[in-house]
C-alpha cells in the first residue's frame, strides 16, 4: 500500500522535475521579445503562414529589440515547407564597393576598431530586401499586413522591459558617441526606465515608407538617399550604388543526418551548418553520450569536437560566391572518423597542436533568433543581426534605426583575431561586395520526413556550439525542449585555447575537466535559444530563460 501511494506521488509530481515547454496544437512562435512574439501569432491567426509571421516578427523586433532586431543589418532565413521542400534566404550584409582588404589596418599594420564602431563598420544592409523577397515569394498575406505591426509598435510605443532598460544602460558608452543614437536611445542622458513607454517616430516613418513603397524605399528611395548622404558626410563607404546593387541570394540549405534524424541548416557564408554537421559526425558512433549529460567525460568530448571544427573554420571558410569552400572535405566521413580518433578521452589536445594561431580575447554581444511553425506545418528559423549589440552605434538622422558593424566578421587581418576572438584566414579577407563569414546557424531537424525541431540562437561563434548542444540534449539525452534549452552550455572555439562554461556546472565536474588539461573560464550566459519541438501531436515551444523571450501558440 505504502509503495502504491509513493508510486502515485511520483507519477503526479515527476513532471515538476523538468521545465515545461509551452504547448500548442497548431502553431507556435518563439522570440526573444514578447511584443514581437505577439505580432507573429497575430499574423498566423489572421491566416498568414510561417513566412508571413517571420517577416512580421523581423520588423517588430527591429522596433522592440533594437540591440539586434534590425532593418540596418542582415541575416538568414531557413524555411522548411510542410511538403518537405526547404530553402535558405541569405540576406547577409555585403561589403561596400569601396571596401578593401586592409581598410581596417593602421599605418603599422595593426587592426583598428573601425570595423566595430562608427560609419565605416557597416556592411550594406540586407534585412529589408530579405523580408520582401520572403514575403513576395513564399508569403500569402499582403505586404502591408506584415509591416503594419512594427509601424504601430514604433508609432504608439511599447513599455520598456527591465532587460531592455539594462541593455540600453550597458551600451550607453557606444550609443552616446553618436548624437542621433544618444538622442533616441539614451534620451540625451535621461535613460529610459523599466515600464516607461518608448516611442520611435522616425523609425515609424521609415517603416511606413517601407510599407507603402516596399524595399525600393530602403535601397533606392528616400531612406537610401538619407543613408548614403550621411555616410558620405561621415567618411562611411556605403553609396547609393551599393544599396541599389544589394541582392538576396536564395541558396540550397545544407543537409545531413544524425542518428536517424535529418538536419537542415545554413550553408556558407554561414560556417554554422558545416560546423554542426561535422561535429555531429564526430559525435555519432563515439559513444560520448554514455557518460551522461553534464558529466566531465561528455563535456570533454564535446569541447574537443568543437576545438577541431573551429580550427577548420578558421582555415577555409568564407563567402562561397568569392572563394571555394571545401565543404566536401570538411564533411568527408573518412576525415570525420580521423577527427574522432584524434580525441583523447583523458586529455585535452592543446589548440597549438591542432593549428597555429594567436590567442585573442573574446567578448560577447547580440544577435537574435526566432522560430515559427504554422498550422500547415511550415517551419521557419530566422537568425539576423547587427553583429555586436546596437551595431556600429550609428543612427542616421531622420531614419531612426541603427546600422550594423558586420564588417568585423571579416578577417580584417587574416591570422589575427576579430571582435569575437576568432582567428580567420584568407578565404574571409575583405573584398568589395563580398559577404563576411557568419556563425549564424538556423536549423530544422526532421525524422522520417516529419518535422521535429526548429531552433537557433545568437552568440557569435558560440551559436554553432549552442545549436549543437540543444540538439544533442534532445536527441541523445532525451530532454524535453525546454530542459534542452535551459541546460548549462559550454563553448570551445580552438583559439583562444580555453573551455568557456556557463555557471551551473558542479565544481567537481569543472575540477575533472581541469585535470584533463582544459583551461576553464566561467561566464554568465551563452546564447539565447528559441526552439520548437513537434512531438506527439503537440508543438512545444521553448524561449530561453536567459532572456525575457516568450513562446506562444494556439
Ligand atoms: O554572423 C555572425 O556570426 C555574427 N555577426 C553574429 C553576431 C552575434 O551573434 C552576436 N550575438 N550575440
Amino acid at each position: 500500500m505504502r509503495k502504491a501511494v509513493w508510486g502515485l506521488w511520483l507519477a503526479v509530481w515527476a513532471p515538476a522535475w523538468a521545465a515545461e515547454p509551452v504547448h500548442a496544437r497548431h502553431a507556435m512562435v518563439v522570440t526573444v521579445e514578447p511584443h514581437a512574439t505577439d505580432a507573429g501569432v497575430a499574423v498566423l491567426e489572421a491566416g498568414g503562414n510561417a513566412v508571413d509571421a517571420a517577416v512580421a516578427v523581423g520588423f517588430a523586433l527591429a522596433v522592440t529589440h533594437p540591440s539586434a532586431g534590425n532593418i540596418g543589418g542582415g541575416g538568414f532565413m531557413l524555411v522548411r515547407f510542410a511538403d518537405g521542400r526547404s530553402t535558405f534566404l541569405d540576406f547577409r550584409e555585403r561589403a561596400p564597393g569601396k571596401a578593401s582588404r586592409d581598410m581596417y589596418l593602421d599605418a603599422s599594420g595593426k587592426p583598428t576598431n573601425e570595423s566595430v564602431i562608427g560609419y565605416r563598420a557597416a556592411g550594406v544592409p540586407g534585412s529589408v530586401s530579405g523580408f520582401e523577397y520572403a514575403s513576395k515569394k513564399y508569403g500569402r498575406k499582403a505586404w502591408a499586413d506584415v509591416v503594419t505591426p512594427a509601424v504601430t509598435l514604433a508609432e504608439k510605443g511599447f513599455p520598456v522591459s527591465y532587460g531592455f532598460a539594462k541593455s540600453l544602460q550597458r551600451s550607453a558608452g557606444l550609443l552616446g558617441k553618436f548624437s542621433e543614437s544618444k538622442r533616441i536611445f539614451l534620451r540625451d542622458g535621461k535613460p529610459f526606465e523599466f515600464g516607461e513607454t518608448f516611442v520611435q517616430p522616425e523609425l515609424a516613418r521609415t517603416l511606413a515608407r517601407i510599407r507603402e513603397q516596399g524595399a525600393r524605399d530602403f535601397y533606392e528611395g528616400e531612406t537610401a538617399h538619407l543613408l548614403a548622404a550621411d555616410m558620405e558626410k561621415h567618411g562611411g563607404l556605403i553609396t547609393l550604388a551599393d544599396l541599389k546593387d544589394y541582392a538576396v541570394v536564395e541558396r540550397k540549405p545544407l543537409t545531413g543526418s544524425y542518428r536517424g534524424y535529418e538536419i537542415i541548416t545554413a550553408p556558407p557564408p554561414s560556417s554554422g551548418g558545416a560546423g554542426i554537421l561535422q561535429m555531429l559526425g564526430v559525435l555519432e558512433g563515439s559513444g560520448y553520450e554514455k557518460a551522461g549529460a553534464g558529466s566531465a567525460a561528455e563535456l570533454h568530448f564535446l569541447a574537443e569536437t568543437m576545438r577541431r571544427y573551429f580550427a577548420d573554420r578558421a582555415a577555409s571558410m568564407g563567402d562561397p560566391d568569392f572563394v571555394k569552400v571545401p565543404l566536401d572535405s570538411l564533411l568527408d566521413p573518412a576525415y570525420i572518423a580521423q577527427l574522432r580518433k584524434s580525441i583523447d578521452p583523458g586529455h585535452a589536445t592543446p589548440s597549438s597542436r591542432i593549428h597555429a594561431g594567436k590567442p585573442p580575447a573574446a567578448e560577447s554581444s547580440e544577435t537574435t533568433h526566432y522560430s515559427i511553425v504554422d498550422a500547415d506545418g511550415n517551419a521557419v528559423a530566422v537568425t539576423y543581426t547587427l553583429n555586436f549589440g546596437y551595431g556600429n552605434g550609428v543612427t542616421v538622422p531622420g531614419l531612426g534605426f541603427l546600422l550594423n558593424d558586420e564588417m568585423d566578421d571579416f578577417a580584417a587581418k587574416p591570422g589575427s583575431p576579430n571582435g569575437f576572438g576568432l582567428v580567420q584566414g584568407e578565404a574571409n579577407a575583405i573584398q568589395p561586395r563580398k559577404r563576411p563569414l557568419s556563425s549564424m546557424t538556423p536549423a530544422i531537424v526532421t525524422r522520417g520526413g516529419k518535422l521535429e525541431l526548429v531552433l537557433g540562437t545568437p552568440g557569435g561563434p558560440t551559436i554553432i556550439n549552442t545549436v549543437l548542444q540543444v540538439l544533442v540534449n534532445v536527441v541523445d539525452f532525451g530532454m524535453n525542449v525546454q530542459d534542452a534549452v535551459d541546460w548549462p552550455r559550454i563553448h570551445h572555439q580552438w583559439l583562444p585555447d580555453q573551455l568557456v562554461m556557463e555557471r551551473g556546472f558542479s565544481p567537481d565536474t569543472i575540477a575533472l575537466l581541469k585535470a584533463r588539461g582544459h583551461q576553464v573560464k566561467i561566464v554568465g550566459n551563452i546564447g539565447e535559444v528559441a526552439a520548437i519541438h513537434a512531438r506527439e501531436g503537440w508543438l512545444e515551444g521553448a524561449a530561453d530563460p536567459r532572456t525575457e523571450g516568450t513562446a506562444k501558440g494556439y
